[in-house]
């Protein structure tokens, strides 16, 4: 420790000032900076303050116009389960919900119980599935609490859960997922007749539907997914045969666009939900609109001579005089550093190359070439800018990537804004809505579960 810090933590009067008190344990409360000191309350600000750097704007017409999208390639009978984990692959998962509710979805789908959680404290209540296995007590009893319908992945784990609700009055909804070629997760498809039974014999849960995961089916050869389908129908067929009806649902975004054989009562939909095609093979048999834009302020302007090194590493040196605009927006934000020097970002509808590499917070682009810039210009880095159209889909194939990782790394950090032909919301970074979304139109409508059972045909 500095010589600095040692007198800081030993001065008493500091001690006071600071409102420390004693330096054990210090409470939340107490770390908060003192009042009046500057804005802290993101309430207060306008919207400029809040966007004064970097932002991400979901339109949630988007998300309305895919799942109707999505709809036309379904039987009208096929439920659309919209999957909003990770925080709805980074645009906000209780209103991407509510958009896809909105537009016709009567499922949602997330990755953990907190996140199911999340959005009953939001306000929905349609029914939720939550796809990891767990059968721990605590998260459990939670997910029952928030009625969470909960995933079956192998025979233990049912055994435990019956352990804890077989002498309740209700029994727990689950959905049994069977392992057919994904390797992730499930029972093993040639276990499922057996696991079945069991579960018949087991008080406490009542199997609510069966469902597998695709493993390739955004891949150009379809041998396996065919593999798959086939042995999802064996079990279907041995499950049948013993009396057991349940709903069935299969595909994923690609499995819904590609494969209307795999559909039955339900498709589970990411990608696709957010305007994002799951392969470039597929982009034509389906008219997604991204729902997510990502912008920047242009912070500082300055023009170098030829020979100067640029960023960390000095990996661009300018060739000759350029004029560089510092952009703030970097790393931390969600923008890969692997993309740095391979960029394209948009101002005033016109195209600049980023150069050197991506920092933290901030980025350099090369706008030598552009009529006119200034400082507070908005770059945009995802998103339309006149005829400019830049897309996840470039970063993730410039990188290696995939379009999944690159909305999910918009999770943390930027401000969103929300964007419904009818209006604008803003919400509070970090914090959900509490009583349902308020919509442009003034309307917050929920869907009812309706006894938990699917709205569409099943
Ligand atoms: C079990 C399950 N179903 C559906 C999906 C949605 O997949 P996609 O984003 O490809 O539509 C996922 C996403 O990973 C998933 O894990």
């Amino acid at each position: 420790m500095s010589d600095f810090f040692k007198t800081w933590v030993k001065d008493e009067s500091m001690r006071e000032q600071t409102h420390l008190g004693s330096l054990s344990a210090p409470s939340p409360m107490e770390l908060a900076p003192p009042s009046g000191s500057y804005k802290t309350d993101w309430e207060e600000l306008t919207r400029e303050q809040r966007c004064s750097r970097a932002w991400v704007e979901i339109d949630l017409d988007a998300i309305g116009e895919n799942v109707a999208q999505i709809r036309t390639k379904l039987q009208p009978n096929t439920a659309v389960m919209a999957i909003v984990k990770a925080d709805g692959y980074g645009h906000g998962a209780a209103y991407v919900a509510q958009a896809a509710l909105r537009a016709g979805a009567t499922w949602l789908g997330v990755a953990t119980v907190w996140e199911g959680v999340e959005l009953r404290q939001a306000g929905i209540t349609a029914p939720i599935l939550v796809l990891e296995a767990i059968s721990d007590r605590d998260r459990v009893i939670t997910a029952r609490e928030h009625q969470l319908d909960l995933t079956v992945a192998f025979t233990k784990q049912a055994v435990a859960l019956s352990n804890l609700f077989s002498s309740s009055e209700r029994p727990l909804p689950i959905h049994l997922n069977i392992d057919t070629g994904m390797s992730r997760l499930g029972v093993d498809w040639t276990e499922a007749e057996s696991c079945v039974r069991l579960l018949r014999c087991l008080s406490g849960l009542e199997l609510k539907t069966i469902y597998s995961h695709l493993a390739t089916a955004d891949e150009p050869d379809t041998t396996m997914v065919h593999e798959q389908h086939r042995r999802f129908e064996t079990v279907l067929h041995r499950l049948r045969a013993i009396g057991c009806d349940q709903p069935i649902h299969f595909s994923n975004s690609a499995g819904a666009i590609a494969f209307p054989e795999l559909h039955y009562d339900m498709v589970r939909v990411g990608l696709a939900l957010y305007g994002i095609a799951p392969a470039p093979h597929l982009a034509d048999q389906i008219t997604l609109r991204p729902a997510m834009s990502v912008r920047a302020k242009v912070t500082q302007l300055r023009t170098l001579p030829p020979g100067r090194g640029v960023s960390y590493g000095h990996r661009f040196i300018s060739e000759r005089e350029t004029k560089l605009a510092t952009v703030g927006i970097g790393y931390a934000d969600g923008v890969p550093r692997l993309l740095s020097g391979r960029l394209a970002v948009a101002i005033r509808g016109q195209l600049a190359p980023q150069v050197g590499t991506i920092t933290m917070d901030q980025l350099l682009v090369d706008v030598t070439e552009l009529a006119s810039v200034e400082v507070g210009d908005t770059v945009t880095l995802i998103g339309a800018d006149g005829h400019q159209r830049l897309t996840a889909q470039q970063w993730a194939e410039t990188i290696g990537s995939i379009p999944w990782e690159i909305v999910c790394g918009f999770r943390q950090r930027l401000p969103r804004l929300y964007h419904l032909a009818s209006g604008l919301i803003e919400p509070t970074p970090g914090i959900q809505p509490t009583s349902g979304v308020e919509f442009g139109d003034g309307s917050s409508k929920t869907n009812e579960a309706s006894d938990f059972k699917y709205g569409n045909g099943i």
